[in-house]
């Protein structure tokens, strides 16, 4: 067995339905197909339409099971309540919203213009709100012990330069996370997040690591696992969270990078140290300790 295959048992998610936005390519096209597979009712949202019907088809061949498509804009609220309209309408309930949807490009800050910001920060973080509330008061009305989870990044805390309004959305979103599992807790409502480290997707990749960049800067050398994450590797963790196995986790924020948020911890650079080198200081530093000792 392997991080590539599948983790859970069959039907670990039979009977919920579940709402992925910006499912329709990247990392919310694994989860879905994955959530698919392990007995779920998808919903697909986002503002592409023939994007996620294109991705409906190819689940509804591969994998199987039962897709819906439908359009949203997650920063109109509207378009939020048609989605969950038309969920109740085909599959009878929502059991779990999968906030994946964003909208993100690396640019030094000061060359960004107020809508550049807006257009990030609302995708991000207005458009997780708005849809984890409106689907937040249905569960409350309806007396469901939903559960929530958000795409989130490493960078919400370690912040991060040329991703400012990305960072700063993302960091609201964990704060979002935390704050309602304590609030809707009463409701039997879950919600956690996922950071994940580098994982390749066109998104992903045309907005951050253009190949301008790509033949700069590798991330496998700067991963102390020394490589990029596989897609089913968060499908995994993704359909743990959002499963019943979970059913004592909330308000947590599971990391998934290979380490590489560790690089910040301050005697990492000691990694470049060859064993020569490490004889010769352990002499320096056990006779620094003797002199010492003699001079107390
Ligand atoms: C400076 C830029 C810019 C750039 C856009 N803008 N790209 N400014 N540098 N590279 C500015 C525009 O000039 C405009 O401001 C404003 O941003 C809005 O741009 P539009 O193109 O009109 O917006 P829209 O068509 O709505 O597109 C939204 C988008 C786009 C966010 C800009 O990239 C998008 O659709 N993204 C969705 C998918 C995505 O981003 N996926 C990656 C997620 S990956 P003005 O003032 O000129 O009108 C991720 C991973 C993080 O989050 C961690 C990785 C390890
Ligand atoms: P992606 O394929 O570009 O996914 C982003 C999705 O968001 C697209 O399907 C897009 O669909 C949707 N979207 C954008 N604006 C939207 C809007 N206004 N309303 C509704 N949907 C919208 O990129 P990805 O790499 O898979 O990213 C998925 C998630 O993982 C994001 O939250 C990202 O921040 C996070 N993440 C990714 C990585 C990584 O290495 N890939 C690392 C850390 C975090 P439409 O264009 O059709 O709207």
């Amino acid at each position: 067995m392997t991080y590539t295959e599948g983790m859970l048992r069959d039907g670990a998610l039979n009977n919920k339905t579940i709402i992925v936005t910006g499912g329709g390519t990247g990392l919310g096209k694994s989860m879905a197909a994955y959530f698919l597979k392990l007995g779920a009712n998808i919903v697909l949202c986002s503002r592409r339409l023939e994007v996620l019907e294109a991705t409906a088809r190819e689940l509804e061949v591969t994998v199987g099971g039962n897709v819906l498509c439908v359009a949203c804009d997650v920063r109109k609220p509207e378009q939020i309540e048609n989605v969950i309209a038309g969920t109740i309408e085909k599959f009878g309930r929502i059991d779990g919203l999968v906030n994946n949807s964003a909208g993100n490009f690396i640019s030094p800050t000061e060359r960004l213009s107020y809508k550049a910001v807006d257009v990030v920060v609302d995708i991000v973080l207005r458009g997780t709100y708005y849809f984890t509330l409106a689907v937040g008061k249905y569960w409350i009305e309806n007396n469901i012990k939903g559960t929530v989870l958000n795409i989130s990044t490493t960078y919400a805390w370690t912040g991060s330069g040329w991703v400012v309004p990305s960072a700063m959305a993302k960091a609201g979103v964990l704060a979002m996370t935390k704050s309602l599992a304590f609030e809707w807790a009463d409701h039997g409502i879950r919600l956690n997040a996922i950071a994940p480290g580098p994982f390749p997707t066109k998104g992903a990749w045309e907005r951050l690591f253009p190949e301008e960049l790509s033949k700069k800067f590798s991330f496998e050398s700067r991963i102390p696992l020394e490589r990029v994450g596989d897609h089913q590797e968060l499908a995994n963790l993704a359909a743990y969270l959002m499963s019943d196995f979970s059913a004592y986790m909330t308000g947590e924020v599971i990391t998934l990078d290979g380490g590489e948020v560790l690089a910040a911890g301050q005697f990492n650079f000691l990694k470049e140290v060859t064993d020569d080198q490490w004889d010769s200081i352990e002499e320096q530093i056990k006779t620094a300790n003797r002199n010492s000792k003699k001079s107390e």
